[in-house]
């Protein structure tokens, strides 16, 4: 069954389409992964980037969502764009930019949602009230949620040393992927080439991004097929009791994940001041997290690899 991502935000401009390009065209040339992009955007930007820069075997979609009918209708016409577009592939990105219009349950139609994010004070608060507006997706017990990652895009050198994510204002637990540099660079490779190619930081940068989602979109497809297995030889998935927010991340194989995974994305727990239950979960997940010493760094500071570092000393170029 293909794996599903969905690249949105409600803010303009702050990456989605340049990560809906590039990570298509990385999952199918570096992965050899037979990889769908379906472009929502009316503008047309990823399909347009990957039509015209050099064909690395992305199918490539451009369709209209009717989000001005709003209610159920644009969620059922993207489930049918996504009926046929998982047909024969192993994944598939939709860029998507989020309207108030849409239904939030167009997310549960996916694996992942991916929402980039710049570390402006005024990006970070309306991405947190994004994600605040569908906590209800994301901490759903009925229906089974899309993992979240949150990826800092267009982050300049001197945001690097911030612990912007260490601020508790984020209202759901989410996986932090590393942060996509800002550079000319970047936007010079729009239509013409890939960030992958670029022989530098923001390169790397790209490169280090992309990893982080194939290991979590790895970890997810294991949890799936765990769940799985189970459903088929326990009782349907149906009867059993709802699972807690934090018992779901504490039972997740995030915990049993291979090390190297811990380098690439660090678990965010949901901010402890939004309510008292808020503040229970937390540090009942804090005491579990130091019985168990699971495998994960549940910190909030963000992962910054070693080349970023030696880029915000001055010692490597974007
Ligand atoms: N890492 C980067 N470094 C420098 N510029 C970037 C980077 N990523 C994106 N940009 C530039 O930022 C602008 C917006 O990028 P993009 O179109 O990908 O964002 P978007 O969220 O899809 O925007 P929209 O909301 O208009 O669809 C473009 O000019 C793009 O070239
Ligand atoms: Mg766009």
């Amino acid at each position: 069954m293909a794996f599903k991502i969905l690249i949105t935000s409600q803010k303009g401009g702050v990456g989605k389409s340049t990560v809906a390009a590039n990570l298509s065209a990385f999952m199918a040339s570096q992965l050899g992964l037979r990889t769908t992009l379906i472009d929502w955007d009316p503008h047309g930007s990823s399909s347009n980037w990957l039509r015209r820069a050099p064909n690395v075997g992305v199918l490539v979609q451009h369709l209209t969502l009717p989000i001005e009918l709003g209610g159920n209708r644009p969620v059922f016409e993207a489930r049918m764009h996504l009926r046929r577009a998982t047909q024969g592939h192993d994944i598939v990105i939709a860029d998507l930019t989020w309207t108030d219009a849409l239904a939030g349950e167009l997310m549960f139609e996916f694996d992942m949602v991916l929402v980039p994010t710049s570390v402006s004070e005024i990006e970070l608060a309306a991405t947190s009230g994004f994600l605040s507006r569908h906590r209800w997706v994301f901490d759903s017990a009925i229906a089974k949620a899309p993992a979240l990652l949150v990826c800092p895009t267009r982050v300049h050198p001197e945001q690097l040393g911030s612990n912007i994510f260490t601020r508790q204002r984020f209202p759901v637990s989410f996986m932090l992927a590393p942060p996509i540099l800002e550079s000319q660079s970047a936007r010079d490779m729009f239509e013409t080439g890939y960030l992958m190619n670029l022989p530098n930081a923001c390169g790397e940068s790209f490169i280090s991004f992309a990893q982080a989602v194939v290991a979590a979109k790895d970890i997810r497809m294991s949890h799936n097929e765990q769940e799985r297995v189970n459903a088929s030889f326990k009782q349907p998935v149906l009867n059993r009791a709802p699972l807690e927010p934090n018992r779901r991340l504490a039972q997740s194989p995030l915990n049993s994940a291979p090390k190297q995974v811990t380098t690439v994305f660090q678990v965010i727990p949901p901010a402890a001041t939004y309510s008292i239950l808020g503040r229970h979960r937390q540090r009942k997940a804090q005491e579990e997290s130091v019985e168990n010493k699971p495998a994960v760094n549940a910190g909030v500071t963000l992962g910054i690899p070693d080349f970023l570092k030696r880029f915000a000393r001055g010692t490597s170029k974007v």
